[in-house]
């Protein structure tokens, strides 16, 4: 009886050994019942994802490597458009046109913002934690020949509900040092390299340069901080810890709205901020950070422009066209983890044409803000121009519904014309995959938008 009760004893003790050594690992939280997060890893939660849908298979994607392949990416545009009737932006499920802006707010809107976060991108939960962004260091640089001081910034996650995950948003803030007021600021969706990686230097100013010349600031945020580019991350970063560790349920948010979700972050603390003009914040995306820039304009009306470049499917490009990259390859176990669960279907048993809603639709949730569609062209075929071109076509309606102007054309233009007249703007410059050649461009463009204190004042 005596052995029973030290065993009984001794197993009470190790037990809470091993609850103070995990609290104290996790920050001083109770991690009380909870359980670890349950690893997977990509194909493992792509199966468990599929199970869900009770589909066993999936069409492969297009292989944009091997053009000998018998699923070589298609570059014909003879071939490219095997549904080219889209989706109305301006119909309402039931068959009803729109034709006021009340009813686009009201009614449509919501239609297709319900269709991306059920179908497509995923949902944001309900109930999310609070994010407290704190100053680490701030510093003076020289940027160009402008005086800036940076502020390296780490938004911390209330993680009281599931200690076992840590989530610090990872952002960097500068602006003009003899600003005269808030200024303007361009924050760009940034990679995170391995050390000793860099990407090769362009010629002429950085486009960090090119912002402070201006007036403005700008700020850099880490989407991977807020959520791992991979599968087996999703039971981690931000999904994992608002999901406690679980797997996702088919209409949970994927890695483009949790990326996106931390750029709202991230705004709202520009909002606190006195250096910032948070009415004036412009977000920059490059390939599948475009994809997540073009979501947070879409989802966050705080943001007042977008740059949206080489975005390609899953962003600006048409799911409907048959070039590049296609829906079948954002299906796969290398890229489901951007979507919603629910998105594999479209690549089997349905088709592109099912889907509820398509790009176009993406870029009207933009309205009526101004968005420039950017890409490459030399090596950037993948990403599909003339699809992206097509949707920011027709998103145009929309837009001249709410009194703003669309792309003027529906001429797919040669590359280096620029189409930036309207609130709509298209341009596909000579380079490669990269933002780099369309900065100046798109700058010019913003600056009919956005004005510094000073430059305000001169208007
Ligand atoms: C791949 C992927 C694209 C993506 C790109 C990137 O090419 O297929 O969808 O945009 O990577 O982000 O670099």
């Amino acid at each position: 009886m005596k052995h029973i009760y030290r065993f009984c004893i001794c197993i009470i003790f190790l037990l809470a050994f091993a609850e103070s050594h995990l609290y104290a690992q996790n920050g001083g939280h109770q991690t009380g019942d909870l359980t670890p997060p349950v690893q997977l890893t990509a194909s493992q939660d792509h199966a468990r994802m599929m199970q869900l849908l009770k589909i066993d298979s999936i069409r492969i994607g297009a292989d944009g490597n091997n053009p000998k392949a018998p699923n070589a990416a298609n570059y014909d545009e003879a071939k490219a458009n095997p549904y080219p009737k889209l989706p109305d932006a301006l119909q309402l499920n039931n068959g009803q046109e729109i034709r006021s802006a009340q009813d686009w707010w009201k009614k449509r809107r919501p239609e297709i913002v319900e269709d991306f976060d059920r179908e497509i991108i995923g949902r944001v939960p309900t109930n999310m934690p609070a994010v407290h962004l704190k100053i680490d260091s701030i510093y003076h640089q020289i940027i160009g020949n402008v005086d800036v001081i940076t502020k390296k910034l780490k938004g911390h996650v209330d993680n009281s509900i599931y200690p076992f995950i840590n989530v610090d948003i990872d952002v960097s803030l500068s602006t003009p040092a003899n600003a005269n007021g808030p200024v303007p600021v361009m924050m760009e969706l940034i990679f995170k390299f391995p050390p000793g990686m860099k990407l090769p230097v362009q010629a002429g100013p950085t486009w960090q340069e090119q912002v402070v010349a201006k007036g403005w600031g700008f700020a850099t945020y880490v989407p991977v901080s807020v959520q791992a580019d991979n599968g087996a991350g999703l039971t981690q970063g931000i999904i994992g810890l608002v999901n406690r560790g679980q797997p996702r349920k088919l209409d949970d948010w994927g890695a483009l709205r949790a990326w996106a979700w931390g750029a709202s972050k991230v705004l709202d603390y520009f909002e606190t901020d006195p250096a910032v003009d948070a009415k004036q914040v412009g977000i920059e995306g490059h390939s599948r950070y475009g994809k997540a820039a073009l979501i947070a304009v879409a989802y966050d009306p705080r943001f007042a422009i977008g740059f949206i470049s080489s975005s390609g499917e899953g962003g600006a490009k048409l799911h409907r066209r048959n070039c590049g990259e296609i829906v079948e390859n954002l299906a796969g176990t290398g890229e489901y983890h951007w979507m919603a669960g629910n998105f594999i279907k479209y690549a089997g048993p349905l088709h592109w044409n099912d889907l509820p809603v398509d790009a176009h639709e993406l870029i009207a949730l933009c309205a009526p803000r101004p968005i420039f569609i950017s890409s490459g062209s030399v090596g950037d075929a993948w990403v599909d121009a003339r699809g992206m071109f097509l949707a920011t076509v027709a998103a145009g309606p929309v837009y001249r519904l709410l009194g703003r102007r669309d792309l003027g054309t529906d001429v797919f233009p040669p590359i280096e014309t620029s189409l930036l007249d309207g609130e709509l703007a298209f341009r596909q410059h000579s380079g490669g995959h990269t933002p780099g050649p369309n900065w100046p461009y798109f700058l010019d463009f913003a600056s009919r938008y956005i004005k510094t204190a000073t430059s305000k004042n001169l208007r």
